[in-house]
């Protein structure tokens, strides 16, 4: 004989609905008869459910924050091996505990191709927002978009304090792409909002020496250069490309011979 699954009471499921409290609507009716069968505590029963929603509107904030991050990858700290990479063990552990967060300093990744500078970013992002931070990440060509986008229509400065809403805002890539004069102002505008307010992590394949490369103007490097280096660790990636050393293991390419 198989015995219909309980309902709640019309009443109280509207109830519910109307506070919004979607896991204990969902958990009551089978809860109610649990509690009943068992001979619960009533303080028993309540605690039972208002876990459920507490631990569902976390996993649900946590999903958003997840979205709003806009992560292009899933990268995480578990999968980045740290006795293949140039990043010493001490580094990586004060990276992973996220207390430079906290400190509102910067990281700043630097090094050749290949090296893990976005795998690491992407990690610690993710790391952060399952921690409960907020974190927002861009490629510098699309942050400067977003703010360029903000100049048209004369929002600029709203726009920065939006993104710094985030206790985390990733910037990889910087100096793929040559910055224009406008560019690299509204580039300098960002980090001279989030100085000492916000962390930023930074990824870039170009040595501090050679930002004058992308950043049209000396200054303009040079008082960038200033706010992002003052509260920062810097952290030089190094070695082969892993690209590479993948593209090998999978036949695509052969030892490069030793001379
Ligand atoms: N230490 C590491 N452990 C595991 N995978 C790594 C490591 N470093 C790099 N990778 C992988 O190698 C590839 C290239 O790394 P990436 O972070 O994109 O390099 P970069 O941004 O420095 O050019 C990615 O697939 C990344 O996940
Ligand atoms: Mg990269």
């Amino acid at each position: 004989m198989s015995t219909a699954p309980p309902t709640l009471p019309a009443d109280l499921d509207t109830g519910f609905r109307r506070l919004r409290l979607g896991a204990m609507r969902r958990l009551s009716a089978e809860l109610l008869v649990t509690a009943k069968t068992q001979r619960w505590a009533p303080e028993e029963f309540l605690r039972t459910l208002i876990e459920a929603e507490i631990a569902s509107r976390d996993a649900s904030n946590a999903r958003e924050r997840m979205r709003q991050a806009a992560f292009p990858v899933t990268k995480t700290l578990e999968e980045f091996d740290v006795t293949t990479s140039s990043v010493k063990p001490a580094t990586f552990d004060y990276l992973a505990s996220l207390e430079w967060v906290r400190a509102k300093e910067n990281v700043c990744l630097v090094g050749p191709p290949g090296t893990g500078k976005s795998h690491l970013l992407v990690a610690l992002g993710h790391h952060a927002v399952v921690s409960g931070l907020r974190v927002r990440y861009f490629t510098a060509a699309e942050l400067v978009e977003t703010l360029y986008r903000g100049m048209a229509d004369n929002s600029v400065g709203r726009v920065i304090e939006t993104i710094l809403r985030a206790d985390l805002v990733l910037i990889d890539e910087i100096g793929f792409a040559p910055l224009d004069s406008t560019g690299a102002q509204l580039f300098f505008r960002l980090v001279a909002g989030a100085y000492e307010r916000r962390s930023l992590g930074i990824g870039s394949h170009w040595p501090f020496e050679d930002w004058g490369r992308f950043l049209p103007e000396h200054t303009t490097a040079v008082s960038l250069l200033d706010r992002l280096l003052h509260h920062a660790v810097v952290v030089v990636t190094e070695g082969e490309s892993f690209r590479m050393k993948d593209a090998r293991s999978k036949g695509g390419r052969p030892e490069p011979k030793k001379v």
